[in-house]
């Protein structure tokens, strides 16, 4: 059932648990990521980047994403992950996602600010929700890349101001995590994530979500975390599951043999994913 952002962020928020959004750039990903929480009675955000629009054309995503959300009956929403400006977030409103996430984070306050209240304005109109992000998440999301050392925590004081100015529907915040593998362990600013919450009480997002141990995720969760990215370790299963198969059956000439083992890989991490957010049973 194709719902918008804010159905199941704010359900999410008022029952203090988290919602798995899944990086989508094609029909077995999308299809892995659908029976998952279909199994698992959860509900589910299919988003994508601009890097995977720009692969699969827009009117494949969505259209994949539509027919993925229409065959099961659990929440499902449609949305834009690090949308960088206006343009392309009209597009994919046009084309009928049901949340998007306008990424300032680039700008300095004001003018992230500024760039994010007219999406918001646009976007609320015709009822689709708005995700933004305030401070900077390192590592990079396909085409995007933030530098390390340019990476920034959010501030508690500004992501207040930021969401009353704005009327955004949920913030990413940046508290230590990285899009991307992991050199180390990633170590989670915990008390930010509290204060942060306390100051805002909208869903916050956390990104580079894949290789923090579970334990972390846990914690994060239980202090305000309501949407989990997730595409590392949905990439990194896929492909293991390819070589795998490819290893083991050289002479193999049919997609179909690859991508399906590749497929269920895949909806195994998704299910683990579903439990540890607190997902399940949910929908
Ligand atoms: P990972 O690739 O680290 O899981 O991050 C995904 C993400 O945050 C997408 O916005």
């Amino acid at each position: 059932m194709l719902v918008t952002g804010k159905e199941i962020l704010d359900h999410a928020n008022k029952h203090n648990y988290a919602v798995g959004a899944f990086n989508v750039n094609n029909m077995e990903i999308v299809q892995a990521i659908i029976e998952a929480a279909e199994e698992m009675n959860a509900p589910v955000i299919l988003q994508a980047s601009q890097g995977a629009i720009k692969y699969a054309g827009i009117e494949y995503i969505t259209a994949l994403a539509r027919v993925a959300a229409s065959k099961v009956k659990v929440p499902v929403a449609i949305h834009l992950d690090h949308g960088t400006d206006f343009e392309q977030v009209m597009l994919c409103i046009r084309h009928g996602f049901t949340s998007v996430m306008i990424d300032g984070s680039r700008y300095e306050l004001n003018k992230n600010i500024e760039i994010t209240k007219k999406v918001v304005e646009v976007a609320h109109a015709v009822g689709v929700s708005v995700e933004a992000e305030l401070g900077k998440i390192g590592g990079t999301e396909d085409d995007i890349s933030v530098d390390e050392r340019e990476a920034t925590f959010t501030d508690p004081e500004e992501a207040k101001i930021f969401v009353d100015e704005t009327k955004v529907d949920s913030l990413a915040i940046a508290v230590g995590t990285a899009h991307g593998v992991y050199k180390g362990e990633p170590k989670l600013d915990f008390d930010r994530i509290k204060a942060i919450k306390e100051k805002v009480g909208i869903p916050l997002v956390l990104h580079g979500s894949s290789g923090v141990p579970a334990d972390a995720i846990e914690r994060a969760v239980s202090l305000g975390i309501n949407k989990i990215n997730i595409d590392t370790d949905l990439r990194i299963a896929f492909t293991q599951a390819m070589k795998d198969y490819h290893r083991e059956h050289p002479d193999n000439i049919d997609p179909r043999k690859v991508l399906g083992p590749a497929r269920e890989a895949m909806k195994e991490v998704i299910k683990e994913k579903i439990a540890l957010f607190g997902s399940a049973g949910r929908a």
